[in-house]
């Protein structure tokens, strides 16, 4: 199938687009390219690569041409990238999903019919004493307005499925991504907790660390991604899958803990007051488990390593803000 990937260059878009030509589908990669066009260089050759914003429904009309379904990556991401660009958060993670929907189902063109959405299970908060774990049933609560535009994003999809037989979206809210990828993300926490032990031999954790927060590898959420686009729509259109494994869902210190575990002389500092990020929660996996047949390969352990190993031998200058969502300034 001829798959559009929007934020195809970004963190987890570069293990999708792998994936899919490993699966004998053809990517085509739409994005801004915030962090340029080199994180697909190992695929360039076998790509079809189209600059640009999914705020723009001509660009994404022209882009949609021949396009079989798409995955949607493409956005601002996390709470302080948010919270720094603010206009550009917006535009570029609620509107563009209404602009994309609606070039998707306009009854003139009738372009595509089948979208996942990489959405995130900030939707929940801080659920602590309310719900030992998570379903997909469980009230949303987001925090951040990056949360709220996620969950926002996601009932653009449902409501216009919902008014178009033959739209099939689905929403997969995914828990903390984390390992090594072609776009390297050290802003997310074991990649953040991984990149201080390895520069600092030390890990600060704001509070006491005892909030829970769930993780993903990165390369198991591009596998599902995919997996979720290539299932019968009766199993996948117009649902909501939590996108992550139950062996994952850990405190901070417990992340802060395996991070220093794995490079010898790491301080783990414990600084008194709240923690910077107040989200709390534990989340079910069963579904997309039982329903897509997916499963996660990569512990967090071996993600660490891995980040390790890339932090040991690839020579990069790590303290390039391109690494970093929320030190970039978005337009
Ligand atoms: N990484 C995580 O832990 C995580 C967790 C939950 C959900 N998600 C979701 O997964 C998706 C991908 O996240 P990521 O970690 O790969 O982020 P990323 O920042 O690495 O990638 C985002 C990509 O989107 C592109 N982009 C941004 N705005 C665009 C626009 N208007 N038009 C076209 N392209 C645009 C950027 O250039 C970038 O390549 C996002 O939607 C994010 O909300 C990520």
């Amino acid at each position: 199938m001829n798959i559009l990937v929007t934020g195809g260059a970004g963190y987890i878009g570069c293990h999708v687009v792998d994936i899919l030509l490993e699966r004998g589908h053809k990517p085509v990669v739409f994005d801004t390219f915030y962090w340029g066009t080199e994180p697909l260089k190992p695929w360039q050759d076998r790509i079809r690569i189209i600059q640009g914003d999914c705020r723009n429904s001509k660009d994404i009309i022209y882009a949609l041409d021949g396009i079989d379904g798409i995955i949607h990556l493409a956005g601002i991401v996390g709470e302080f990238a948010c919270k720094a660009n603010p206009k550009a958060h917006f535009s570029s993670n609620v509107e563009s999903t209404r602009t994309l929907v609606n070039c998707c189902t306009d009854p003139e063109m009738d372009l595509v019919r089948d979208v996942v959405y990489a959405s995130s299970c900030s939707v929940y908060g801080n659920v602590k004493g309310l719900h030992e774990i998570v379903t997909e049933e469980t009230p949303t609560s987001p925090l951040s307005a990056y949360a709220h535009a996620k969950l926002r994003s996601e009932e653009i999809f449902l409501q216009r499925a919902h008014e178009v037989p033959h739209f099939h979206p689905t929403n997969l809210r995914l828990t903390t991504v984390f390992g090594w990828s072609q776009r390297p993300r050290l802003d997310l926490v074991t990649n953040l907790f991984t990149y201080k032990a390895w520069k600092d031999r030390k890990i600060i954790v704001h509070g006491d660390g005892m909030q829970y927060r769930s993780l993903i590898h990165v390369r198991d959420v591009a596998r599902a991604l995919v997996l979720v686009l290539e299932a019968p729509r009766f199993i996948r259109s117009g649902m909501t899958f939590h996108l992550g494994e139950e062996s994952n869902n850990k405190t901070v210190r417990e992340i802060a803990e395996i991070v220093a575990s794995k490079v010898p002389g790491t301080e783990i500092e414990y600084l008194s007051g709240q923690p910077t990020d107040r989200r709390d929660y534990r989340i079910q996996c069963d579904k997309i488990k039982n329903c897509i047949g997916w499963r996660a390969e990569f512990s967090v352990e071996q993600g660490v390593e891995e980040m390790l190993d890339k932090l040991n031998t690839m020579g990069w200058n790590w303290d390039n803000p391109n690494f970093r969502n929320s030190s970039f300034n978005y337009e």
